[in-house]
């Protein structure tokens, strides 16, 4: 649904250059709910500013839903009337609402349709279903400043929605909001995401919003997407910094003498009994030095650090026994031979590679 291919951003500032995308290529699929993070400077609001043109990227291409917008002529004020209507259709939710003080609720979600040209009576029409939409119908004569942050970016969500959009972008649209109300804005996406068949790429720097809505994510560095995939994907890939963040599992410890041997499980292999399993038939004590297993995009996932005795020779049959039930293992101890890049045992869900790029 969103596509870009080799997309680079080089700000000119002072005679200095300032390299803020450096060929991206980001592929969100139709329906998805894609999450983008990274730390601040890292390139986020560009490439999400780049994916409606309000920045024109310096190279590259973008294409929404079929249509490539670098192809469309036009910047500014001769800005074509096609890439106006194709930017119509990609909602936009931004992390400080962007409401006009002097309207109410409804004047504000009327504004695109103004600009798209709607009468009157049409625009009242399609602002009431929106704000009932967003759970808001009773504040449409209220004004901004009546509203609590949450409110009030429902009615930037509803204002988003106005254009009829297949895909929605939005920029950190809940890090001004306490947690609860958060979770409520999370929920509001998801639930859009699902009703509308709404295609969501999302910014956010908070992991947790990853965990509860994201279909896939991506994380940037320095201008360039460094692992991106499905959020199974990527809790799947040895050595992941998105999963690793996503499931905190802590620091790999010396491990002389001793293989330590990080896990990752999916599905059903989540409830099965392995390590009891392992113990038993091997006759091993293991020690469990740190786990996290929880629902993710709808499936359980979960990561797991154990240790065993002995060093990495010692442990091929017991590790082998591990990777037959169907669990990702990633030998973490300083002896370990280099892990495989590719899970052991591809779930079936995994329709993509996980894409990694190198720095
Ligand atoms: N209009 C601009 N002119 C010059 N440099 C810019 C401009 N906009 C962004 N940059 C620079 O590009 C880089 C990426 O900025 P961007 O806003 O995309 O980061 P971000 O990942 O969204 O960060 P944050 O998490 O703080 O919002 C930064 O180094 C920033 O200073
Ligand atoms: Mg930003």
């Amino acid at each position: 649904m969103i596509t870009t291919a080799g997309l680079t951003k080089v700000y000119r500032s002072r005679g200095r250059d300032l390299t803020a995308l450096d060929g991206v290529d980001l592929h969100v699929r139709e329906g998805e709910v894609f999450g983008v993070v990274g730390q601040s400077g890292a390139g986020k609001s560009t490439l999400i500013r780049c994916v409606n043109l309000l920045e024109r990227p310096t190279s590259g291409t973008v294409t929404v839903a079929g249509q490539e917008l670098t192809a469309l002529a036009g910047r500014g004020k001769r800005t074509s009337r096609e890439l106006r209507s194709a930017r119509s259709r990609i909602g936009m939710v931004f992390q400080h609402f962007n409401l006009l003080s002097s309207r109410t609720v409804q004047g504000n979600v009327e504004l695109p349709l103004e600009i798209l040209g709607a009468d009157g009576k049409e625009r009242s029409r399609r602002a009431g279903e929106l704000l009932d939409l967003v759970g808001l119908a009773d504040k449409a004569k209220a004004y901004p400043a009546q509203l609590s942050g949450g409110q009030k970016q429902r009615v930037g969500i509803a204002r988003a929605l106005a254009g009829d959009p297949q895909v929605l972008l939005s920029d950190e649209a809940t890090s001004a909001l306490d947690p609860e109300t958060t979770r409520s804005i999370l929920q509001l996406l998801r639930d859009l995401n699902r009703r509308l068949g709404l295609t969501v790429l999302l910014i956010t720097h908070e992991m947790d919003v990853i965990k509860t809505v994201c279909d896939s994510a991506a994380l940037m560095k320095e201008g360039r997407i460094v692992e991106s995939g499905t959020v199974p994907e990527l809790l799947a890939t040895p050595g992941s910094e998105l999963a690793h963040e996503l499931f905190p599992i802590g620091e790999v410890p010396s491990s002389d003498g001793r293989t330590i041997v990080d896990l990752t499980f999916h599905g059903e292999a989540a409830a099965q009994p392995v390590i009891s399993r392992l113990a038993r038939t091997y006759n091993v004590d293991v020690s469990i030095l740190g786990a996290a297993i929880e629902t993710v995009a709808g499936l359980q996932v979960g990561r797991m650090r154990i240790e065993l005795p002995g060093r990495f020779e010692d442990n091929v049959v017991p590790i082998g026994f591990l990777r037959e039930q169907g669990l990702q293992v990633d030998v973490a101890g300083p002896e370990a031979a280099p892990a495989p890049r590719q899970p052991a045992v591809e779930p079936p869900h995994l329709a993509h590679a996980v894409k990694e790029t190198a720095k």
